[in-house]
């Protein structure tokens, strides 16, 4: 069995993106996020993917998802079906599901494990993260962290396992 993984940063209401972008810039969460997934698979939509400044993010397998049987991204695997995902996938090691919200509803049920930034605060947006049943999930790790001159809200890192 393949070990799905979903790592998402979650502000009030579920908000998770506005307009193709995140909600806030939030240094430690990227620190978080490229600590957490380096050397790893990651799966991410087409709107996500184009949403990236740089393109696929280096020292790791970027598979992008897209019904455009022409897309093109340098350094990515395309797939054009979620049932041809799991050849690609790493069967000894995580694979991360990074969004956007189109993505994580299709995995959320496949995923073990929940990394999960909750961010204090209020946003336009328009995507949202799927409503998590919490009976279903016992917490490994709780991060607090402090706004500071970099991080404008309070945030907490939160791993989830699947019961
Ligand atoms: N807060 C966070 O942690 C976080 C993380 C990631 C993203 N985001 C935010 O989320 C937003 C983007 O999310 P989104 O829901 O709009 O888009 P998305 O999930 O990134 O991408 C959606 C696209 O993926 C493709 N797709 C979806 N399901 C597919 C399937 N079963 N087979 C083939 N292709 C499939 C389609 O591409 P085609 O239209 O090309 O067919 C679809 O338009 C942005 O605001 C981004 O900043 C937030």
């Amino acid at each position: 069995m393949y070990k799905i993984s979903i790592i998402v940063a979650i502000a009030n209401n579920n908000a998770i993106g506005f307009k193709n972008n995140l909600l806030t810039n939030l240094p430690n969460d990227l620190k978080w996020f490229k600590q957490n997934t380096l050397n790893k698979t990651i799966i991410m939509g087409r709107k996500t993917f184009e949403s990236l400044p740089n393109g696929a993010l280096p020292k790791r397998k970027n598979i992008v998802l897209t019904t455009n049987t022409n897309f093109i991204a340098e350094n990515c695997i395309i797939v054009n079906k979620i049932d041809d995902i799991w050849q690609h996938l790493d069967n000894q090691s995580e694979n991360f599901i990074i969004g956007g919200s189109e993505i994580y509803k299709q995995f959320i049920n496949q995923a073990k494990k929940l990394y999960i930034t909750r961010i204090y605060g209020d946003f336009n947006a328009d995507v949202f993260f799927p409503e998590i049943n919490f009976n279903n999930w016992d917490l490994k790790e709780k991060i607090e962290n402090k706004t500071d001159e970099k991080h404008k809200y309070d945030y907490d890192f939160f791993i989830y396992e699947r019961t």
